[in-house]
């Protein structure tokens, strides 16, 4: 199977980027990180793309204000000019249109931290915090115009502790955002996800499956 060629999207420091274009060193992992794409001119990641060697393009939000279609037609335009095959969210701040998902369709991922279909939205960690959530997490899904809805391919709990704080909780939600990010778009560039009545099936099988459960890693 051919290697596909992965645009990442972020607005910020992009450490989930960087845990992607880590796993996409390895020979056998079936995606290649080709593109960066940021929302932010100042973004953090924009640096660790360079230093990697990954074309990276600035598409400053602040220009377009709310012409979101604007926007996505220069995306538009620098990913077919990448031959991009899949496309990453990882940290981007902003919303895409309905007709953009709709044109790819199953072929975008987002990284949310928390248990969706729990805590969509901003500010998840002081929110599970203030909820008194027990268990805490990340879900990677499929982009789907509703923001924080598609079907989930991946999902990593931890457990919230009693003297957690939301830089502490973070900070171990993080650690399983960068182990199921890299295992979800591996699983996609593999052709195993299968989105079947709204649902991910993985190799046929329905998510969750305790394999791709990630578990606590502390
Ligand atoms: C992550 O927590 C991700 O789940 C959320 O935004 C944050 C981005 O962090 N969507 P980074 O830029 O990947 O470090």
């Amino acid at each position: 199977m051919s290697c596909k060629r992965v645009a990442v999207l972020i607005s910020g420091r992009g450490s989930n980027m960087a845990a992607l274009i880590e796993a996409a060193k390895d020979k056998s992992y079936p995606a290649e990180i080709v593109l960066v794409v940021s929302s932010r001119p100042n973004a953090g990641g924009l640096l660790v793309a360079r230093s990697a060697n990954i074309a990276a393009e600035v598409i400053d939000h602040t220009e377009f204000g709310k012409d979101r279609a604007g926007f996505e037609r220069v995306l538009q335009a620098i990913l077919e000019k990448h031959r991009i095959d899949l496309v990453c969210l990882a940290g981007f701040m902003r919303l895409l249109t309905s007709e953009f998902v709709k044109k790819w369709q199953w072929r975008v991922l987002n990284i949310h931290p928390a248990l969706l279909p729990a805590f969509k939205g901003l500010d998840t960690h002081k929110r599970a915090l203030r909820a008194g959530a027990k268990i805490h997490g990340a879900t990677v899904h499929f982009v789907v115009p509703e923001m924080d809805s598609g079907p989930t391919i991946a999902q990593g709990a931890v457990t919230v502790r009693h003297n957690d704080t939301e830089e502490t909780l973070a900070a171990r939600v993080l650690k399983v955002e960068h182990r199921i990010y890299p295992l979800a778009l591996k699983l996609l560039a593999e052709g195993r996800v299968q989105v079947v009545d709204g649902r991910c099936l993985i190799d046929g099988v329905p998510v969750p499956d305790t394999k791709n459960l990630v578990p606590d890693p502390t």
